[in-house]
């Protein structure tokens, strides 16, 4: 089994100082790791930002938190095109039954391992979280509620969570870390349906958004760019592992499936040979497919980004001003969606500047040194958590830890140290350019943009 410990806080005290986000690939080459640079099929783990304290600060006490949760580990999915379950299941198929003919006779084919390979991908489990999944927000829950233990005072918890199977179940694995037993009786879950019917509320924004989901915005853009790369990095893996194949030539879409295969059989059964096929160098031009994709579907190179991210940023920037005025105000607030909504949060928030609609990442070349690596950003269970604290100065600082990490706020000056630790006095947070719109308006941009429906009931996050 995969070593849990590696997602507790405490070692964040010993995570590298060093930001990763401003080397080129020798520098990576370093810090590589298989299962930490899969794009969004990534294993649970800390980002490499610039290792600040994740501890509270000592003039300061926690007041509030938001967790925008990720799902966990899962099964492939039935809707991802190259990677769906169908394709694997298919690639696997081909694989056994010799219409992708291996020549076994050549010496050390790297293939070799297929003679006694048990597929392990099956289709009836398809979308479904996997074991390791269950475990990690198991493990999210009982981690979280450790260490916010004080702000758990309320009778019941109000859980907010995207429809999809895959995210009740994480939601309610996570209840259990927090509450046990007695989750039954602490928990309110309230379903967000995947599709227009929540409007501004929608933990899925991409499909709540009529005008953007009816018209298929930014997928084009995606598919294109996403092959454009392909037709880049593949090619020369693609002549290096043809040889292995009596009378067969491979394409870069068996590639990609092997590529898929060695993410999928790492987080259903912690091991796979067909990561062996690949160098470092192959995983992470894989790993940044993922990033030119989701940096434009709803992304920061997308134009929608702000309408997709605004109604959660609104909403969380209500919650945050709700303790200048309340005395009895929320302190916890719970949701669970995908990575899809994450990222457009995100970056409705500020935290990838060097990525605009006018400056996408490139598709001619992996550029390496970019902000928004979704390996970082949302591995399965990666989470953004905003932490409110009051401090001895009589300020509110707010404070955002990705993936348990502190994510290095830089647009709102500095928190009570008076140095950068990630910490912005809440006004200055609150109205600071970067997320003005958001925090002020994002709500009626959406709604307006989108033509969404309306809602009767607003859901705080
Ligand atoms: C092998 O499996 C593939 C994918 O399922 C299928 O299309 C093909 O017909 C099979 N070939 C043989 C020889 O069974
Ligand atoms: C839940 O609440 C009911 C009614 O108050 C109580 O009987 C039951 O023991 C509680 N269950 C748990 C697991 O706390
Ligand atoms: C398989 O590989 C062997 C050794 O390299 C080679 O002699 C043979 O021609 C190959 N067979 C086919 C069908 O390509
Ligand atoms: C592989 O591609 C080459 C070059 O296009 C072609 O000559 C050859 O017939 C192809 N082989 C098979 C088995 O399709
Ligand atoms: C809430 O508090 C803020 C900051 O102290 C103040 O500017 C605002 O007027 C208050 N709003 C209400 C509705 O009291
Ligand atoms: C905020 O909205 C205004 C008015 O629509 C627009 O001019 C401005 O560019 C927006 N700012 C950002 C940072 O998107
Ligand atoms: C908020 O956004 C709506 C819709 O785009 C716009 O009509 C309105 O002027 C904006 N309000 C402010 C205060 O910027
Ligand atoms: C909100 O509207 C929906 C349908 O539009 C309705 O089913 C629901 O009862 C309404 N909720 C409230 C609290 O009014």
């Amino acid at each position: 089994m995969r070593p849990l410990s590696s997602s507790l806080w405490v070692l964040a005290l010993f995570a590298s100082s060093v930001s990763a986000r401003f080397s080129d690939f020798e520098a990576f080459k370093d810090k590589f790791n298989l299962q930490e640079n899969l794009g969004t099929l990534s294993i649970y783990h800390q980002p490499y930002f610039t290792g600040l304290s994740t501890a509270f600060p000592e003039s300061c006490e926690i007041r509030q938190v938001h967790i925008l949760q990720r799902h966990g580990s899962r099964n492939p999915a039935s809707d991802d095109g190259l990677s769906s379950a169908i394709k694997l299941v298919e690639m696997q198929d081909k694989l056994l039954n010799g219409s992708l003919p291996i020549n076994y006779t050549i010496p050390n084919n790297p293939f070799r391992f297929v003679r006694s390979w048990v597929p392990v991908i099956n289709i009836r489990n398809t979308d479904q979280l996997s074991s390791m999944g269950r475990v990690e927000l198991f493990e999210m829950g009982r981690e979280v509620f450790t260490r916010y233990r004080e702000l758990f005072d309320a009778d019941v918890y109000y859980i907010n969570t995207a429809a999809q199977q895959r995210v009740k179940e994480s939601a309610e694995w996570y209840s259990y870390g927090m509450f046990g037993e007695e989750m039954a009786n602490k928990t309110k879950f309230t379903y967000l349906a995947e599709d227009e019917s929540p409007g501004s509320n929608s933990l899925s924004n991409y499909n709540s958004c009529p005008v953007y989901a009816e018209n298929n915005i930014d997928l084009k853009e995606v598919n294109e760019a996403g092959l454009a790369w392909r037709n880049v990095f593949l090619p020369s893996i693609v002549n290096r592992l043809n040889p292995y194949f009596s009378n067969y030539n491979l394409t870069n879409e068996d590639v990609t499936s092997f590529f898929y295969l060695c993410a999928y059989e790492l987080t259903l059964k912690d091991e796979s040979d067909f990561c062996s096929l690949f160098n470092p160098s192959d995983i992470m031009n894989f790993e940044y497919s993922y990033d030119v994709e989701y940096s434009l579907y709803g992304g920061p190179s997308s134009k929608w980004v702000n309408v997709l991210g605004g109604p959660y940023v609104q909403s969380l920037a209500n919650s945050l001003r709700s303790v200048y005025n309340e005395s009895d105000y929320q302190k916890v607030f719970l949701a669970f969606t995908h990575d899809g909504q994450i990222i457009p949060v995100e970056t409705a928030l500020g935290f990838f500047p060097d990525i605009t609609p006018e400056h996408p990442l490139p598709v001619t070349h992996n550029p390496y040194s970019y902000s928004m690596k979704t390996s970082s950003f949302v591995p399965f269970a990666g989470n953004l958590i905003t932490e409110l604290f009051h401090c001895q100065d009589q300020k509110y600082y707010v404070r955002h830890l990705v993936n348990q990490q502190v994510f290095p706020l830089t647009d709102c000056g500095y928190g009570p140290s008076n140095s950068p630790d990630g910490m912005c006095e809440l006004s200055a947070y609150l109205n600071s350019p970067v997320r003005y719109n958001s925090t002020h308006n994002g709500t009626d941009i959406f709604n307006d943009a989108c033509k969404a429906k309306p809602v009767n009931v607003t859901i705080n996050y």
